[in-house]
């Protein structure tokens, strides 16, 4: 189930920024900041209408969260995560990928999702391709969770494709 974030979302929230493993898939270091400093800028990006953020649930659990956001020319960007390393694998993020897609397209009437991964992320490039994307492109990227440059693929979901 996706449902909005509520403020006792935000330790696990939280959690999941600080793990080295998630923020590196995201190119960026885990956050620093403290508890308090951070529940102030997740309520304040939550309560933000540009930003559509949804917590991922299973079994009454948040296990994820995922995003949509950078709304333009009819189209946005989707950006998810599984925080649970043993909840990976098991088909949550395509189940995910798939509502975001429905409600972007649908309940939205955007024409287009765009998604990016790293080239090593081989389990994102799947859901992508399971979820019915098509790579348009690829660039380089500079992390900066370890200053290092690689490269990123481009995905594109089209509505009536
Ligand atoms: C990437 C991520 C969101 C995918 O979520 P998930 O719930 O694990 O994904 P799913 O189980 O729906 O699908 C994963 C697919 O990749 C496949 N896969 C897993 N490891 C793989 C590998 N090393 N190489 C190729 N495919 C792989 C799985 O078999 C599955 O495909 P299948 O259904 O055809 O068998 C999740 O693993 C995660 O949060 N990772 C860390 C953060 C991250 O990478 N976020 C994305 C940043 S762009």
């Amino acid at each position: 189930m996706l449902r909005p974030p509520r403020e006792t979302d935000v330790e696990a929230a939280y959690y999941w920024d600080r793990d080295p493993e998630l923020a590196a898939w995201n190119g960026r270091p885990p956050i620093s900041l403290s508890l308090d400093a951070a529940r102030r800028d997740y309520l304040a990006r939550w309560r933000d209408s540009s930003i559509k953020t949804f917590i991922i649930e299973s079994g009454e659990r948040a296990i994820g969260m995922a995003t949509l956001y950078d709304f333009r020319r009819g189209s946005c960007e989707l950006g998810i995560k599984i925080g649970p390393e043993g909840l990976r694998g098991r088909g949550l993020a395509s189940e995910t990928v798939r509502l975001l897609v429905e409600y972007a397209t649908g309940t939205l009437g955007l024409d287009a999702v765009r998604g990016s991964t790293l080239e090593h992320n081989h389990r994102m490039q799947r859901v992508f391709e399971k979820c019915g994307f098509r790579r348009t492109g690829q660039g380089a990227m500079l992390s900066r969770y370890d200053d290092r440059r690689y490269t990123e693929l481009f995905y594109e979901f089209r509505s009536g494709d």
